[in-house]
């Protein structure tokens, strides 16, 4: 049956930077449960879509709606009490607080208030276990590897309670071996009901991942369907698969 209300509507959104049109006229829907994929080469426009989805950016024109509910503009802190989260491609913990106090900030300002430094802190320590980090709590977070701020950042999104999680490159600068554990943890959050949005560069992790996928190019939407038809499409394999892809067939 057709989703009458999709998590995330988002309605021929256009966004300048000057003369530059970063992001031109997209329009898709996200249904709940889903990890929803977006691919396009560098400067496609992938970062300033999810900013104006997660309200660090303001789109030129068009409409951006949750659930029927016009969030347009809003600001991400409003954002973040209706179950819209996000992570950023670059990361940026607390660096002179500790693991455990980073996430706990995070619960602060989450979907549901929660009362008392012993609850945030069990709630953070929740999260911090989900994103298996949990043993460096006591950590500063400064010293953390590149993977494990990744996870950090996981669940800092994840204190916040999403319904939506916005990813972005959650696994750039990871090894093999943690690229495989991250897109396990992807599944999981997906399983356990939160819909994630992930933009990605590695085709491979990312057709292995996602329910749906959409690419951009040049800020505009290029195609969108499952895995198969993505990679299948002529005009993706042009613009962005390349000479390699195009070769196999
Ligand atoms: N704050 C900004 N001010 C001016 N131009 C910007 C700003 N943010 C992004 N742009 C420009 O908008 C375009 C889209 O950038 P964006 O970061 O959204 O691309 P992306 O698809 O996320 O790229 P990448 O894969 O490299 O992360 C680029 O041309 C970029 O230079
Ligand atoms: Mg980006």
């Amino acid at each position: 049956m057709e989703d009458a209300d999709p998590i995330l509507e988002v309605d021929k959104v256009t966004r300048y930077f000057g003369g530059l049109a970063a992001v031109k006229d997209v329009s898709f829907k996200v249904r709940q449960g889903q990890i929803f994929g977006f691919m396009g080469p560098n400067g496609a426009g992938k970062t300033t879509l999810f900013s104006m989805i997660a309200g660090a950016l303001k789109p030129s024109s068009g409409k951006i709606r949750s659930r029927g509910r016009d969030i347009t503009g809003a600001p991400a802190f409003k954002l973040i009490k209706l179950g819209i989260a996000r992570t950023h491609q670059i990361v940026r913990p607390f660096r002179e607080m500790t693991v455990l106090e980073n996430v706990q900030v995070a619960v602060h300002f989450g979907k549901q208030a929660v009362t008392g430094r012993a609850a945030a802190r069990e709630r953070a320590i929740e999260a911090l276990g989900y994103a298996g980090i949990d043993q460096l709590a006591n950590y500063p977070a400064a010293i953390l590897s590149v993977g494990h701020q990744k996870r950090l950042e996981i669940a800092r999104a994840l204190a916040t309670d999403p319904d939506l999680l916005l990813s972005d490159e959650i696994c750039g600068g990871l090894t093999h071996a943690e690229t495989s554990e991250m897109l396990a943890l992807l599944r999981r959050i997906r399983d356990s009901g939160t819909t994630v949005m992930y933009v990605e560069h590695d085709v491979k992790a990312i057709t292995s991942v996602c329910d749906r996928i959409m690419v951009l190019n040049y800020g505009r939407k290029l195609a969108e369907g499952t895995p198969d038809e993505i990679q299948n499409d002529p005009a993706v394999i042009e613009a962005y698969l390349g000479t390699r892809a195009r070769g196999r067939s």
